[in-house]
Formats: structure tokens, C-alpha cells, sequence
């Protein structure tokens, strides 16, 4: 007798997979209607707004998308939902979603780990693949922490950090990050031909994620983290600084060995830069050696587009995992 799981496996076999973005308006939305439209075992069942519910907007390739209100879509016609509302709002969503019997990918920070009691996989794909297979819920992480925890990963799960010491972190991103509801410090003459940090005093929303994915590899080391903002739209480059237990003298190949055969994962000689990973699914990542310290140290860099790797693409790439699917489909790489 076949189990309700293997008959829904074996009709997405047969048809597309019905799938339904909660604030497809905003910024991260609109990539993950993109994405949607464009991945061969996908169709976009509704695409919600608030505000702008009842607009159509054009996305990058030409297909349009009308937006409908939350409350006026049946959930439980989606197989799967992406929730791209803001946090506070989103975690009830995603409730009602769990309850109409559909998947669901919560981009917002409501249902990560070091932010909810409730045990639900955190979605930082490559360090959490096996959890993320086959998960009916899956939290994705922060755009920052995607970028940030992806460039530790290695030092973290091999015990290299030295015990009881500070990993530093500065890192900048494109002002989509910040979302489309309008802000006077977000104008474009604010924030052109201009650079600044923000977030000061190591108390940023992103840390408490972050610090619970440090501790969960079972590191014991602070986090100092200082956002600035880009006056680019998007990307992400974060700058790291991490104490090492012994001198490593070729620590690229830690980071070639733990991400071999990873299809998102570019490990470079050269600094990363914004313009490279724009648009696409991807993290690129160098590490150096620091000189002239006393404490072995190495500088980190991580670099990835915040609406893709930070956010929709990655995503997707849970959802496919979620689903059975290809890890890759439909993503650009
Ligand atoms: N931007 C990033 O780089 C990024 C990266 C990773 C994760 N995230 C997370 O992803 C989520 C979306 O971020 P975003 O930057 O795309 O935000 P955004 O541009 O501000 O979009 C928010 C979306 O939620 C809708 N919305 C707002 N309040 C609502 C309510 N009370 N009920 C129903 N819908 C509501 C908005 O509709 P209207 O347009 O009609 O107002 C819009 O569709 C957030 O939780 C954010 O933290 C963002």
C-alpha cells in the first residue's frame, strides 16, 4: 500500500510541483518568483502582497506576475511555501501553511536557530544537507550569516578556532538588504558615493543566529560582527579574522578539501568581489595567512549576492533538497 509521502513523490513525478510565495512583492520575493518561473519542476500557484496586493509587476525575463492578497489564497493549493514576510509577521504564516499540509521555507528570521526554542532545521545548505532532505520546514538562514558562516565552516566543524578567543567580523552589503519599505537613511542621496557601518555595539539581529550555529560546531569563541552599508544594490562581502589553535601554512586546501564537489561553493586565490557572485547562487571564499601576530591568525573572505546565496537561491536549494529534487535545479550557478 502506498503511504500518502509516495503518492505525492510519485505525482510530482508526473506534474509540476504547485508552489506559493507569502510577500512576493518585496526584494527577496521577486527573485524567488523569478526563480519559480523559471525552474523546469516548478509552477507558481499565488504570490502574495500586502499593499500592493493587485499589482502586476514585470520580472527579469520578461514574465509578469500578479500579486493577490495573503488571506484570499488557499495554502493547502501549494505543495510548498516560500515565506518572504517580514519577522514578527512571518512565523504565524508559516503556521497556517504547516497547517494546510503544504512544505514551507521561512526566509525571515522568526524560526532560526539562537531565535526560537522549537527545533527546526536551520537551512545553511552545505553544513545541514542531510537535516534539510526530505525536512517539512526549513528556516533559512540571514543573508550575513549565510556569508559569514559558510566562510568559517571549515575552522568551525575541525575544532582549528583557539579556544576562548574572538572571531571578528566586518562585513558590508547592497541596500536591497535592508528591504523595500522606504527609510529616509535609504535614499539614494544618503547612501551614494558614501560609506558607513551600522548596527554598532556587536548587537546586530543576525548574532544570536550566528553565535548558535558557533556554539552547536561546539566552539567556544565571541563573535564580533559590524555591518556597513554598500551603496550597490546588492552583495555581500564579509571580512574575517580568526584566531587558529596552530600556524596552517596552505589554509586554502581546508577550504578546497571541505568544499570539493560543492556546485555553489568557489573557492579563489584572489579577494572575492561583489560583482562576481551578483545574481548568481553561489559563495566564493579566499583565506590567508595574517602576518606579523602574535596569536596564529587567518583573514577570511566571503563574498555572495544577499537576494540569491543570502536568500532566495538558497531557498530554492533547500526546497529542492526538501523535495527530492536536484540540489541544483533551476539555480543560476
Ligand atoms: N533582503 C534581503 O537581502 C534578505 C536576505 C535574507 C532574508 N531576508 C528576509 O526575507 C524577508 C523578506 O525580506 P525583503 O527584504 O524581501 O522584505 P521587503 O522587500 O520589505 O518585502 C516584504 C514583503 O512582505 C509583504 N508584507 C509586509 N508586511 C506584511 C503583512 N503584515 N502581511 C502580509 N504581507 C506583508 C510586503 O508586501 P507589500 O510590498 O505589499 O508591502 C512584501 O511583499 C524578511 O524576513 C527578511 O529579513 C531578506
Amino acid at each position: 500500500m502506498l503511504t500518502q509521502e509516495n503518492r505525492n513523490i510519485m505525482h510530482y513525478l508526473m506534474h509540476k510541483i504547485p508552489i506559493g510565495i507569502l510577500g512576493a512583492s518585496g526584494y527577496a520575493g521577486r527573485d524567488l518568483c523569478a526563480l519559480v518561473l523559471r525552474h523546469p519542476r516548478f509552477e507558481l500557484a499565488f504570490a502574495t502582497a500586502n499593499g500592493r496586493r493587485g499589482e502586476t509587476v514585470e520580472l527579469p525575463g520578461g514574465a509578469a506576475v500578479t500579486f493577490v492578497a495573503p488571506d484570499d489564497v488557499p495554502l493547502s493549493s501549494a505543495a510548498l511555501v516560500f515565506s518572504a514576510l517580514p519577522h514578527g509577521t512571518s512565523a504565524e504564516w508559516v503556521q497556517r501553511v504547516r497547517d494546510a499540509g503544504a512544505r514551507a521555507v521561512d526566509l525571515s528570521a522568526d524560526l532560526r536557530i539562537g531565535n526560537t526554542d522549537a527545533d527546526i532545521v536551520y537551512g545553511l545548505t552545505e553544513a545541514r544537507r542531510d537535516e534539510i532532505r526530505g525536512a517539512d520546514l526549513v528556516a533559512n538562514p540571514g543573508c550575513y550569516p549565510t556569508s559569514i558562516l559558510m566562510g568559517l565552516l571549515p575552522l568551525l566543524e575541525q575544532g582549528l578556532v583557539a579556544p576562548g578567543t574572538t572571531i571578528n567580523v566586518s562585513a558590508a552589503s547592497g541596500v536591497t538588504g535592508a528591504g523595500m519599505t522606504p527609510r529616509a537613511d535609504l535614499l539614494y542621496g544618503e547612501i551614494t558615493e558614501n560609506f558607513r557601518a551600522y548596527g554598532i555595539g556587536n548587537n546586530h539581529r543576525h548574532l544570536s543566529e550566528m553565535r548558535a550555529f558557533v556554539a552547536e560546531e561546539g566552539v567556544n569563541a565571541d563573535l564580533i560582527f559590524t555591518p556597513h552599508l554598500l551603496p550597490t544594490a546588492r552583495g555581500i562581502l564579509a571580512t574575517m579574522t580568526v584566531p587558529i589553535t596552530a600556524p596552517i601554512a596552505d589554509p586554502l586546501a581546508l577550504w578546497q578539501q571541505r568544499f570539493h564537489n560543492e556546485p555553489f561553493i568557489e573557492i579563489v586565490r584572489t579577494p572575492p568581489e561583489t560583482r562576481h557572485v551578483a545574481h548568481r547562487n553561489v559563495v566564493r571564499i579566499t583565506a590567508h595567512v595574517l602576518e606579523h601576530l602574535r596569536q596564529p591568525t587567518l583573514l577570511v573572505l566571503s563574498a555572495i549576492d544577499n537576494l540569491m546565496k543570502g536568500a532566495a537561491g538558497q531557498a530554492v536549494q533547500n526546497a529542492n533538497l526538501m523535495l527530492g529534487l536536484d540540489e541544483t535545479l533551476g539555480l543560476p550557478a
